[in-house]
């Protein structure tokens, strides 16, 4: 029989040890692998919730506060450490792709120092100083928002949302005017999808923001096209090459190259040479905005932000409350 000395032990267990610990790294790798090639299609805040498991239950039921902050990277930041994709040991990113993806995540969840003081108590909303015409206040807003905009700052751009068959959309446009009669007055294409939108649906938002001094208009009404001579003014006012390119782009339409959108711009740009005027194209005008309601959001360092609501009591006259923040 071979006799077997305590050192033989030593050696086998020795040698079990190494495999084993081999064994387990060869097999969590490929785990591992396997975890982030399904990682690879989900959308990015289930990584972010996944990553805070730090891989020990994937399908444990993502805590609360991280379902609620689908899509608020304000309170993505607040519930989670910050660190907390870059450290995970289960997700760690193989493609350049997810690299990016974890990186830009981490850059627009803000830090607690990017917060922004607002204005103080002095420029709050009172009870006593709100006015009772909404157009009032929008002049004095739009007019303070002028004075502190920056050079590149367009404080008539505004958010326009419409809404069909339930589904909303939102773009940016400029507005070209206002007054209680007309209301909020825009130009565009009417054959864009805005213009396919609003024919079937004629309830419309705005949304102006204006950092200084951190305020927010929201208004809800109905689109209407304003009358051709007031396009038409508007349209003969504009720099000719703007002429050119509302006559040349099919807004929102299909193209397959900016080449060939070049070449149209050429085209027209040619027919015009010695002309001055041209004219408007039917496709091509203003829609005014009446309002049916108003908000009026003044923001405040300490969150406990101003709201108000207007609403129309009859044809001309206007109602408003408070609400909270
Ligand atoms: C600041 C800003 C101002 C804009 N102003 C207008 C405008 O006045 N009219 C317009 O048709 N598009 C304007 N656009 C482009 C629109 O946002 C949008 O791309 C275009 O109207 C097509 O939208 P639609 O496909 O939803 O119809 C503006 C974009 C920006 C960023």
């Amino acid at each position: 029989m071979f006799p077997i000395s305590l050192s033989h032990i030593w050696i086998i267990i020795f040698a079990s040890s190494i495999f084993l610990y081999i064994f387990k790294c060869i097999t969590n790798e490929k785990l591992n692998s396997c975890y982030e090639s399904n990682l690879a299609d989900e959308p990015k805040d289930k990584i972010i919730a996944k990553s805070q498991n730090n891989g020990s239950n994937n399908n444990k039921k993502q805590p609360e506060t991280q379902r609620k902050s689908k899509g608020n990277p304000e309170i993505i930041a607040m519930d989670s450490a910050p660190d907390s994709v870059e450290t995970s040991s289960a997700f760690r990113p193989r493609s350049t792709q997810e690299e990016f993806l974890s990186k830009n995540l981490m850059s627009v969840i803000p830090a607690p120092d990017m917060r922004k003081p607002y204005c103080d108590k002095s420029e709050a909303l009172t009870d006593e100083n709100i006015l009772s015409d909404p157009f009032e206040l929008f002049h004095i807003w739009f007019e303070k928002a002028k004075q502190n905009a920056g050079k590149h700052t367009e404080i008539n751009a505004v958010c326009l949302s419409t809404s069909y068959q339930n589904k909303p959309s939102s773009r940016m446009v400029l507005l070209k005017g206002y007054d209680p009669d007309q209301g909020f007055r825009i130009f565009t294409n009417y054959e864009s999808r805005k213009g396919f939108e609003i024919e079937h649906n004629s309830n419309v938002a705005l949304l102006f923001y204006w950092e200084y001094p951190q305020r927010q208009i929201r208004i809800e009404g109905q689109a209407h096209k304003v009358s051709e001579s007031i396009s038409d003014q508007y349209f003969n006012a504009r720099p000719k090459l703007s002429r050119i390119s509302a006559i040349v782009s099919q807004q929102s339409q299909k193209i397959d190259s900016r080449k060939t959108l070049a070449k149209r711009q050429e085209e027209e740009e040619k027919k015009w040479t010695n002309c001055e005027i041209i004219p408007r194209p039917n496709f091509w005008g203003g829609y005014h905005i009446i309002p049916e309601r108003f908000e009026f959001w003044q923001g405040q360092s300490d969150r406990l932000h101003d709201r108000f609501i207007f609403e129309k009591s009859d044809q001309k006259s206007w109602f408003h409350y408070r609400i909270q923040p």
